[in-house]
């Protein structure tokens, strides 16, 4: 630990380029979402599926602001493609629980090209939940490939290659509590993962 004083200055890692997302900024949004979710399943026990591992941080904050009663399950997918050819997607983690009959919110942390969120619900509407409905932190339209239906968005963003707030690049920055655009030198040419 150091002993500077960062209250003035914010303790950004050097590949940090810009804040586009304030810590509080995204709170008053989180917040804002687990009351419209709120009021829309009051009376009801939806299932929450984050999809890991890019979502847990806004899955947590977002369940913690919901008082209702829900149920929280995880779900993991991966891609065989690389930067330039997309490839299957297939299951790394499935749920724990059948899903016939529920009301399933899904949590995702970006929809950037669409494709795994599109593979995604179909996979979950084949299980015949009672209602199917996604809620993404951070909407990219202008990467969109695949149309898919955002139900509950936190932000949209332009077109920035961003970490933070559970989004990483190669596993790294998704404890930093707010979201930032990291200069394109700091990456190659992987960026996108889960
Ligand atoms: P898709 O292209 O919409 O299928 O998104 C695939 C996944 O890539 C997302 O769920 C994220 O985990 C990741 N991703 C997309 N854009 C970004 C970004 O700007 N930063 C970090 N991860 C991203
Ligand atoms: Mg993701």
């Amino acid at each position: 630990m150091g002993s500077d004083c960062n209250s003035c200055q914010p303790d950004w890692p050097a590949e940090v380029v810009e804040v586009l997302l304030t810590a509080e900024q995204i709170d008053e949004r989180v917040r804002g979402l687990a009351a419209e979710l709120q009021d829309d399943y009051a009376g009801a026990n939806p299932l929450l599926v984050g999809v890991l591992t890019g979502a847990v941080v806004f899955l947590s904050d977002l369940m913690r602001h919901l008082q209702m009663p829900v149920r929280v399950e995880l779900m993991g997918l991966r891609s065989y493609g690389d930067a330039h050819v997309p490839g299957e997607l297939c299951l790394t983690k499935d749920l724990g629980c059948e899903i016939e009959g529920a009301d399933v919110i899904l949590v995702e942390d970006i929809v950037d090209t669409g494709r795994s969120l599109a593979w995604l619900l179909e996979e979950l509407r084949k299980r015949n939940p009672r209602s199917l409905k996604l809620c993404a932190f951070l909407n990219k339209p202008s990467r969109r490939q695949v149309p898919v239906q955002i139900d509950y968005l936190g932000f949209e963003i332009p077109d920035h290659f961003v970490v933070g707030y559970g989004l990483d690049y190669a596993g790294r920055y998704r404890n930093l509590p707010y979201v930032a655009v990291l200069n394109p030198e700091a990456y190659g040419e992987k960026k996108h993962g889960n």
